[in-house]
């Protein structure tokens, strides 16, 4: 049985799929999601594109970050030594997360899914988190991130039910592996994960590398009833530890998913529209 979330309480047990409307709930679903923010170091480009483009959207319905939020420079065990701190990117964060929510009607539902980097700081690895600092590597208790926290739902970074989030007939989740072909192999996961219904779209970031809706396929003459789609990064696009690797597919961009609320699985169709709003390059 699911444990009842209190607060800014990350779910522990098993999903609790949005598959059923809730009492005065609207029968579809309109949900902006972005991933990969990675503060302090989102640029302040593409923050402006996001505010701007969040602000001219109609209708959303739910917000949803997949997740690494922060940097986690802390918990790195790249070599690189970063001028911030741990602190710093607490207050960043919760101000970046804040200014999403403010772009958007108050009513909309903000969820944010934990990445790998926000989960290094969270589990303190002894490798990467020195004793002296395990005092405050709980973000959602820590100041200054604790009172933003508050106003996402949160789900925790695990590979299976419980590290998705169910919208209908969508499935989120940050992303595990990074090979060329994670993004099909996890959706197929993931729809198993979740009852191995058919018609599902399967969202994801992690890699950093934006892919709009495309479906997942047995060989070139065998489709495969699942979609995916990455909405790639809203972070930095050439980090310091990334600087001896390729990040030409790296891109921002935002996701858009119009979904139905009040079909159930089995799906007896695609029952969801999505479009991938790439950041238009810089000049
Ligand atoms: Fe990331």
């Amino acid at each position: 049985m699911a444990r009842k979330r209190k607060g800014w309480q990350v779910r522990r047990g098993p999903a609790t799929p949005l598959t059923k409307r809730r009492a005065g709930e609207a029968a579809s679903a309109k949900i902006a999601v972005l991933s990969c923010t990675h503060s302090p170091f989102t640029p302040p480009a593409t923050h402006k594109w996001l505010l701007d483009t969040l602000s001219n959207l109609k209708g959303v319905t739910h917000l949803v970050h997949l997740g690494d939020i922060f940097e986690a420079s802390a918990a790195s065990v790249h070599p690189d030594e970063s001028d911030h701190d741990l602190f710093e990117e607490y207050e960043h964060a919760a101000a970046f997360l804040g200014s999403l929510r403010g772009a958007l009607p108050p009513t909309v539902r903000c969820h944010a899914l934990m990445g790998n980097h926000d989960d290094n700081i969270l589990v303190s690895d002894p490798r990467r988190i020195p004793a002296a600092l395990r005092g405050v590597t709980n973000f959602m208790q820590a100041a200054p991130f604790a009172p933003e926290a508050k106003n996402w739902h949160w789900t925790p970074y695990r590979k299976d039910r419980r590290g998705c989030l169910e919208i209908g007939p969508v499935i989120l989740t940050h992303g595990f592996d990074a090979g060329r072909a994670s993004d099909e192999m996890e959706a197929i996961q993931f729809a198993n994960f979740c009852g191995g219904h058919a018609h599902r779209l399967v969202v994801r970031g992690h890699t950093h590398r934006p892919v709009p809706p495309t479906q997942c396929r047995r060989t070139s003459s065998v489709p495969l009833p699942w979609w995916y789609m990455n909405v790639g990064t809203c972070g930095p696009l050439q980090p310091k530890w990334m600087f001896r690797k390729d990040t030409s597919q790296w891109g921002a961009a935002l996701g858009i998913i119009e979904c139905k609320m009040n079909a159930l699985p089995p799906f007896i169709a695609k029952e969801w529209n999505a479009e991938l709003l790439r950041m238009p390059d810089a000049f």
